[in-house]
């Protein structure tokens, strides 16, 4: 079920330094949102406290409000391991669990929320990989390590993983930045069908892609080294790509930013 995602006056620490500073920002469901900036602004925090992973580094901390849909995330009685459920993350490096066979990789998550019988099971399993555009790739090996698949499969079969559990909102980080160009193509080609279902926020360093896949670009900075990120601009991705107001965005676009 896609939700909204709707953020204010969040910042993010590691220890006494401030990594992203008071951002505020919403994401519509069943869209895709990508996160663009330099290297260093703050896109890979931001993202991970929208699931409270951030907090999970040592001296991690957040200040602010993630709401989504009606309940605050930093709620006092919001359980981080629950959020994290319900918003899943993808990350830069395909990480399938290498002793595990690709329908136990799958099956991970599942297992953790509780007990399932063996044809749910198999029914969940099978519809993932299908979600995944992994399907036909893999049926005839299911019981093989995931550790086996090429490098743009293991991708898909994390992505299977991470919507088996039914997540509201699907992180993504650079999920594309170790692929070859047809892998990054399938799994862009994924991500617009996911979006029928999911909310997705993406980070990406490649462009070209965040104009491909996004619906709304978000745009982060900071001013210089040392200083906290800050969301810059947010629009839609054909206007940040067309017709930005901000001219950092302008000059980080089109190539001529640092
Ligand atoms: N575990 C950590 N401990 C301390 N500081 C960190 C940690 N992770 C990131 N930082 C700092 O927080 C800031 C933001 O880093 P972050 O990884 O979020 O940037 P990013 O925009 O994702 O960069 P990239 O495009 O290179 O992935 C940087 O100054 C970084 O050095
Ligand atoms: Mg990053």
């Amino acid at each position: 079920m896609a939700k909204r995602i709707d953020v204010s006056g969040l910042s993010a620490f590691y220890g006494t330094h401030k990594a992203i500073d008071d951002i505020s920002m919403t994401v519509e469901p069943r869209s895709v949102t990508a996160f663009i900036g330099p290297s260093g602004c703050g896109k890979s925090t931001f993202l991970r406290t929208l699931n409270r992973m951030h907090e999970v580094t040592p001296g991690g901390r957040v200040e602010g409000k993630v709401m989504l849909d009606d309940e605050n995330l930093y709620g006092s009685n919001v359980d981080p391991v629950a959020v994290r459920r319900t918003v899943g993350m993808v990350f830069q490096r395909p990480n399938p669990f290498p002793t595990m066979s690709i329908f136990d990789n799958v099956a991970a998550g599942l297992r953790l929320n509780g007990k399932y019988k063996k044809s749910a099971l198999n029914d969940i399993v099978e519809r993932s990989l299908k979600g995944a555009n992994l399907w036909n790739e893999v049926k005839d090996r299911l019981n093989k390590p995931g550790s086996g698949l090429s490098g743009g499969q293991q991708q898909r079969l994390c992505i299977a993983r991470a919507i088996a559990v039914e997540p509201d909102v699907l992180l993504m980080d650079e999920p594309c930045s170790a692929l070859d160009p047809i892998s990054t193509l399938a799994i862009e080609d994924l991500i617009g069908e996911l979006k029928e279902r999911f909310t997705i926020v993406i980070v990406t360093h490649n462009m070209q892609q965040a104009a491909r896949v996004s619906d709304r670009t978000a745009f982060f900075n900071l001013a210089a080294v040392g200083q906290p990120g800050k969301l810059i601009e947010l629009d839609d991705t054909e206007r940040i790509f067309s017709n930005p107001s901000v001219q950092a965005t302008e000059d980080y676009i089109s190539g001529r930013f640092g």
